[in-house]
């Protein structure tokens, strides 16, 4: 199954790729932590897109588009994946289609998460992650079972990403609707498009992806 999952910052892509990667054991593939490990690495590709990230600003097409060509010809691929924060501009979205073909693969289905700026801002500003794992929480809607410790793996070092400030937030929201949101006709026009409601609870938000999917029947 190739799925693309498509939201504004802060809509929940990561939480759900993550639970449709643990339920059907296909590969999530967030471009937004690949680039912050190339960050975190200091590689060339990372000190190129360090600032622009720090911006809120979209790293260059080519650049994520080599990136994500590498990507899915790795081996935890091959049953398929949950393509998160890619596409983002038109070129990527007509790049993918061509990778696609390339490789004989098609796209299921791309979940639209529909959520209202104004609640990107809280959660955004909520959000943190275990520096251990990776896996993420927020201070209201996902908090640990036991505070200050993570539920996967025990550790007790949190981290906050740097683009995640009320300026910065600004400029993704922003970035999402002038080059993101157009993408969305480029798969209505394909067939794939589904809409869910980003702004209910996070495991209403699953039971819609999964009726979606056809896992489930509509509520
Ligand atoms: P990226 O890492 O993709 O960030 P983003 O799109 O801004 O999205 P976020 O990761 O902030 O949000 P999310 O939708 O994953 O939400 P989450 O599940 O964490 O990109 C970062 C940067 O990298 C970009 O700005 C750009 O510079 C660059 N980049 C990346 N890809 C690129 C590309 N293709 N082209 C060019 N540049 C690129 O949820 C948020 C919080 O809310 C969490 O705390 C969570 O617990 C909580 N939450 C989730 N769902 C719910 C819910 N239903 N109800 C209540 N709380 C919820
Ligand atoms: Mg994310």
């Amino acid at each position: 199954m190739n799925l693309i999952l498509l939201g504004p910052p802060g809509a929940g892509k990561g939480t759900q790729a993550k639970r449709l990667q643990d339920r059907f054991g296909i590969a999530q593939i967030s471009t937004g932590d690949m680039l912050r490990a190339e960050v975190a690495a200091g590689s060339p590709i990372g000190r190129e897109a360090k600032a622009v990230m720090a911006a809120g600003h979209l790293v260059s097409d080519d650049i994520i588009i080599r990136m994500l060509g590498h990507r899915i010809a790795q081996p935890d691929c091959a049953k398929g994946f949950i393509l998160d924060g890619f596409p983002r501009t038109v070129p990527q979205a007509v790049a993918l289609d061509v990778l696609l073909a390339e490789r004989h693969l098609k796209l299921d289905a791309v979940i639209e998460l529909k959520v209202d700026d104004a609640a990107l801002v809280e959660r955004i500003a909520g959000r943190f992650t275990c520096a251990a794992c990776g896996a993420g929480y927020h201070e209201t809607f996902q908090p640990p079972h036991v505070p200050g410790v993570c539920d996967k793996c025990g550790s007790q070092s949190f981290t906050h990403r740097p683009d995640d400030n009320r300026e910065t937030v600004k400029a993704r929201l922003d970035a999402y609707h002038r080059q993101t949101a157009p993408i969305l006709p480029h798969y209505a026009a394909q067939g794939v498009l589904r809409s869910v409601d980003g702004m209910a609870a996070i495991d209403d938000v699953t039971r819609q992806i999964d009726a979606a999917l056809g896992v489930l029947p509509p509520a």
